[in-house]
């Protein structure tokens, strides 16, 4: 039995990285895909992919900080499946400098795209979201504190504050909230990290490589299945145990 059959998941960022991989385990799974993205290009890639091997999937261009944007992206997703059941909030990026160096301009991006559009995302779902409903945030091990990343360590704090406060709100509806947060993953995103340092970072990990994305993807199927249905307002470290060693 597939673990998603039935079901219709929204995730953001799936053009790329850690939100394709679970674009691709979820559509394995049986789930009908929202896959959308700022780079339209790749989201759509990603989709027609997934259709060819005989999934479900629509790409959407919405950039999650624009309101404007992910309401029409969640009613589309309405009109092309009837339902909402699971919404993975996984759009993030990274502006890093020490804070000397960070202008407002890097601190306000970065947290409009990590916590705003988490924020937007859920609030226009929640409103749609079939009861027994599961919501995915993304952390990151950066919460723990990491120099140069300043913005996003607290946008990503502050997706673990909605994410435990997004649970107790919706509850009593039966929708559980939860988030993961990674560690060093094999991403476009991790690439960008200058050579020296990620190799630095990948040395602290205890199980001595970065994360395959696909190992976030079952982070997000289990909590979004019904495995997790008594698991609410939790932040899952997966990391190789680089938290543990910290
Ligand atoms: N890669 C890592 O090591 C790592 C570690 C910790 C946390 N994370 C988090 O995991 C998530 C995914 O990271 P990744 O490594 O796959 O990143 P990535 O850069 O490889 O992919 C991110 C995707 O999000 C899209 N995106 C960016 N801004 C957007 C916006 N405003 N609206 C919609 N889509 C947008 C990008 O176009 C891209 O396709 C992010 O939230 C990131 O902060 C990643």
């Amino acid at each position: 039995m597939r673990k998603l059959e039935g079901k219709t998941a929204i995730i953001t960022g799936a053009g790329a990285g850690i939100g394709e991989a679970t674009a691709r385990l979820f559509a394995a799974q049986g789930a009908k895909l929202c896959l959308c993205d700022v780079a339209v290009e790749s989201v759509e890639k990603v989709a027609e992919s997934i259709r060819a091997e005989g999934g479900e999937a629509i790409a959407i261009k919405c950039n999650v900080a624009s309101a404007d944007e992910v309401k029409a992206m969640v009613q589309k997703t309405i009109e092309a499946f009837g339902h909402i059941h699971i919404l993975i909030n996984n759009a993030g990026i990274t502006r890093d400098m020490l804070t000397p160096r960070m202008g407002e301009e890097e601190w306000d991006l970065v947290m409009d795209v990590n916590l705003k559009g988490t924020f937007l995302c859920s609030k226009y779902v929640l409103a749609k979201i079939e009861k027994g409903g599961k919501i995915v945030n993304t952390a990151s091990i950066a919460t723990l504190g990491n120099p140069g990343q300043s913005n996003y360590s607290a946008s990503k704090m502050g997706v673990i504050g909605l994410t435990r406060t997004h649970a107790l709100e919706y509850a009593r509806r039966k929708i559980n909230v939860n988030c993961v947060a990674p560690g060093a993953i094999d991403t476009p995103m991790l690439a960008k990290v200058p050579e020296k340092m990620r190799e630095a970072m990948i040395e602290r990990i205890p199980l001595g490589q970065a994360i395959p994305p696909v190992e976030i993807a079952k982070a997000h199927l289990f909590l979004s299945s019904d495995d997790a249905n008594f698991i609410t307002g939790q932040c899952l470290f997966v990391d190789g145990g680089m938290s543990v060693g910290i």
